[in-house]
């Protein structure tokens, strides 16, 4: 039992790959789930939860205000997360993404207000930082996104504090690190996940620079804060943000541990110079302060995921199949 009463909720972009990971926890913990998504990733990734009547799925775009408003409709929490969620398929339409990343925003917000929701609990991302010098980024630290993608999860952020019209809606923003790890949705565009399956498929690793810093999170410790953040006491998480990373390592690092876990020193290490050598340092202690949540997971078990999802042929050709990549699946969609 939620110690806030909360029952029902509802996920935007619960069929992606933190959705996907997400909305079984949630109902194995007792909650009735809504999930808004537009499926692009289909919703076969819910497997034999889609069979539970607490799980409804809601086919529908974000941008339709008015199905939106209907569907918060009995929901005590919302945790949003839907939307074009990196910088290449952002780019693919700058003006899509701004319409489904930002300007629906408000009216989403709005749906949540009018239907006494009772906490919205908004997916951001570290990345509004920028690059940073210091060598811990906490959540004061002033942001300088970089990219749109990152500006409008800034904007988002800031519109959803401005507001004074909430009507005791609790406000939280989470920006979490680049996450890995297996999930039935399945990213390949992400760092450790992409390293992973290059060691296993092609028996190299293509390393651009190597000595960046980047902050990384288990998928099932991101599970794991969303619940609290739906436990949490308000006068803890209300109006907050939330970095949740973890181990903050260099591409190099990374690809250390994955040949490491594979068990495997004659994977092929290839060293591709790069201009990108920006840096991300996050600190998340808050989350540990505030809320004593702690991750439980390391990045070595994200790469045991992927190693035994693939070995147990749970990722069909991970190099041609789209499912797995945001980019390919919203051109081969035409969603662009
Ligand atoms: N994955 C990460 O490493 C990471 C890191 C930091 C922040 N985040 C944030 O967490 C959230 C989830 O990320 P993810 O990796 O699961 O993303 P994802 O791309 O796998 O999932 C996004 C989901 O949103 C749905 N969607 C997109 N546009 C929609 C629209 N107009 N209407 C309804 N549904 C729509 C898609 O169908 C998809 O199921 C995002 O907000 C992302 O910015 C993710």
């Amino acid at each position: 039992m939620n110690p806030n009463g909360y029952q029902q909720l509802l996920v935007t972009g619960g069929g992606g790959y933190v959705g996907s990971a997400l909305v079984p926890a949630l109902l194995d913990a007792g909650y009735r789930v809504r999930v808004l998504d537009t499926f692009w990733y289909g919703k076969h990734v819910f497997g034999d939860y889609a069979k539970r009547p607490e799980l409804e799925l809601v086919e529908l775009d974000l941008r339709d205000s008015k199905r939106v408003g209907e569907a918060m409709k009995g929901v005590d929490a919302v945790i949003h997360l839907a939307c074009i969620s990196n910088d290449p398929s952002f780019e693919l339409n700058p003006n899509l993404g701004k319409s489904i990343n930002y300007d629906c925003f408000a009216g989403l917000v709005d749906g949540a207000v009018n239907a006494g929701v009772k906490r919205f609990i908004y997916a951001s991302s570290s990345s509004i930082y920028g690059v940073k010098e210091e060598p811990d980024v906490r959540e004061d630290a002033a942001p300088l996104p970089l990219t749109d993608y990152s500006r409008f999860k800034l904007d988002c952020e800031r519109d959803l504090l401005a507001r004074t019209d909430v009507r005791g809606m609790d406000r939280v923003i989470i920006r979490p690190a680049t996450v890995c790890g297996y999930a039935p949705r399945l990213r390949l565009d992400l760092s450790v996940n992409i390293l992973t399956i290059h060691a296993l498929v092609n028996h190299k690793i293509r390393i651009f620079g190597g000595k960046q810093l980047r902050p990384n999170l288990n998928i099932k410790d991101m599970v794991r804060a969303y619940l609290t953040f739906l436990a949490a006491p308000s006068a803890k998480v209300d109006r907050e943000a939330f970095n949740v990373g973890f181990q903050n390592l260099a591409i190099e690092k990374i690809a250390f541990l994955v040949r490491d876990t594979i068990g495997d020193q004659t994977i092929e290490l290839e060293y591709t110079p790069s201009d990108d050598n920006r840096s991300y340092h996050v600190n998340s202690d808050k989350v540990k302060r505030v809320l004593g949540f702690e991750v439980q997971y390391g990045i070595e078990d994200a790469i045991q995921s992927i190693v035994d999802a693939y070995r147990a042929g749970k990722i069909p050709d991970p190099f041609k199949n789209t499912l797995y990549s945001n980019i390919k699946r919203m051109q081969e969609l035409r969603i662009s």
